[in-house]
């Protein structure tokens, strides 16, 4: 059997820290579940001293996911974030708490304003802190590559000596190219006394697009976790892609000699459901998740793939959970029917939640000829994310046209209340959101906004997505309907909703960087 690589997800941290990514506790919890299913050996859930929110997500991940992944929680070589990096993971059935700090000369010089020597102790002490906390800690020197070597070498066997388990080499600023990075990782195993004790760990960042190439050399020269986020998302270019790496190990593994853990079948609706709560979708060239990832368009394609997949196929849509797209139900299917379906799509519902969305359903198969897999899920998220919702659309009503003022009204359910607004606009969307915001008194600026078809065919589902500032945050909404004013208003409706269930201002306050 291939020697298994170990799959550190960091998609709630150094996913969730980059802008346009945020998530609430409970998207966090919901993907945290799904990356269980996935089979992640790793799963680092945030950075418990970045905020009360961070903190809280850490908590509950750590405190509600059972015999699953490592909980992981970040924290710099601090005590104050040591101790609340605990705090957040002490529930959890196996903790580990993640310390770094940089060593690069230009952090040291610019950032950190210190000394090497300070950072030699800063890392003995952080290590030796997390380590009367749990067994299991990860060291990282960030901007490793960056960093001279030999100093290098001494804070990796300090923080050996210290107790840390896991050494983590970050690429921080995605500045190597594979042979180099790989170089370095093979530097480290031959030099650093204890090594073999430890696992190694490489952490890519994407700027020159060669996170997963140099995470792969990294492997090659001895590491055995690496680190990686879900669609590659991430700081600027984001981190590796965990479905890249993932299938490059499998696909090529008469090659490269190596495997995960990681339940492939399920790459696909990971990489769906984060795109669904962020509201950020993949390009349609991208690798493993895009929409033409598996699509043959020219003739001469078609024709081999149909006579032996693998002429132009070398994984198949199914090894990565591409769902096949299938005329599922009609409008004589029964709840249970509807059930069994949607647990073949991996989704779970309450009684309650259930019960509305085979309502809806109902009501679509009444709109739309052919009910396909693609618009059960769309509709299922849709009643998901508007579970628990404050603000509640009761009716829509609008007139457009030509030569006409478009208009609109709503009637929204807040809490025990009826609220009837009006509005007018340039459009019957932009009335739409015009009453909303009367309805509601949370006046949001629209960022973005797209909408997509969810199958083919002139009666299709639009999908809308928004982004918003709402509250002076940022915010991203969802909605979906075979009326496309019905689904935006859903969708700026359902922002408001995740404002209000998120509270206060969600800014995350670190305090001063130096060790
Ligand atoms: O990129 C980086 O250096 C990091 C560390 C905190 C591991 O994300
Ligand atoms: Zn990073």
């Amino acid at each position: 059997m291939a020697e298994r690589i170990l799959i550190f997800d960091t998609t709630l941290r150094d996913g969730e820290q980059s802008p346009g990514y945020s998530m609430n506790t409970r998207e966090k919890l919901e993907l945290a579940r799904q990356l269980a299913r996935l089979g992640v050996d790793i799963m680092e859930a945030g950075f418990p001293v970045a905020s009360e929110d961070d903190f809280e997500a850490v908590k509950a991940v750590a405190q509600q996911l059972r015999g699953g992944p490592i909980i992981a929680g970040l924290a710099r070589a601090k005590d104050i974030d040591i101790d609340r990096a605990w705090e957040a993971l002490k529930h959890a059935e196996r903790p580990r708490i993640h310390t770094f700090i940089a060593t690069s000369e230009i952090h040291l010089k610019y950032k950190l304003k210190c000394s090497p020597e300070e950072v030699l102790e800063a890392t003995v002490a952080a290590v030796k802190r997390a380590k009367g906390y749990t067994a299991d800690v990860e060291f990282s020197p960030e901007d490793a590559h960056r960093t001279d070597q030999e100093f290098l070498c001494r804070v990796v066997e300090a923080a050996i000596k210290a107790g840390a388990t896991t050494i983590n080499i970050p690429d921080t600023v995605g500045y190597g190219v594979p042979w180099e990075f790989g170089e370095r990782i093979r530097n480290l195993m031959n030099r650093v006394p204890g090594i073999e004790r430890v696992v190694v760990s490489a952490h890519c960042h994407n700027d020159l697009g060669l996170a997963v190439a140099n995470s792969l050399e990294a492997v090659r020269a001895g590491a055995r976790q690496v680190e990686c986020t879900i669609n590659g998302i991430g700081e600027r270019a984001g981190n590796a892609a965990l479905e890249e790496l993932v299938m490059s190990l499998r696909t090529r593994r008469d090659f490269l000699g190596f495997d995960t853990n990681i339940r492939t079948e399920e790459i696909y609706r990971t990489s769906k459901l984060l795109q669904s709560i962020t509201g950020v979708n993949v390009q349609p060239n991208k690798a493993i998740v895009g929409g033409n990832a598996f699509a043959h368009e020219a003739g001469i394609h078609q024709h081999g793939v149909l006579q032996k997949p693998m002429t132009y196929e070398i994984m198949t849509p199914e090894s990565v959970g591409v769902p096949k797209s299938r005329l599922i139900l009609g409008k004589h299917s029964g709840r249970h029917a509807f059930k069994k379906r949607l647990a073949e799509l991996g989704v779970e519902l309450t009684e309650e939640d259930l019960g509305k969305a085979f309502v809806r359903f109902k009501a679509l198969c009444d709109l739309k000829k052919e009910v396909f897999d693609e618009d059960l899920l769309a509709l299922v998220e849709d009643e998901v994310l508007s579970a628990g919702e404050t603000y509640a659309l009761e009716h829509l009503q609008f007139t457009g046209g030509t030569n006409i003022i478009p208009t609109a009204t709503v009637r929204l359910r807040i809490g025990g209340e009826v609220v009837q607004e009006s509005g007018w606009g340039d459009g019957p969307v932009d009335a739409a959101y015009k009453a909303i915001d009367l309805a509601t008194k949370i006046p949001g600026k629209l960022l973005e906004y797209q909408i997509r078809a969810v199958t083919a065919g002139k009666d299709a589902m639009g999908e809308v997505t928004v982004v918003a500032e709402m509250n002076g945050q940022r915010v991203v909404g969802r909605g979906s309907s075979t009326d496309v004013i019905e689904a935006s208003a859903r969708a700026y409706l359902n922002a408001i909703n995740r404002v209000a269930a998120r509270g206060g201002s969600g800014a995350r306050t670190l305090p001063d960087t130096t060790p």
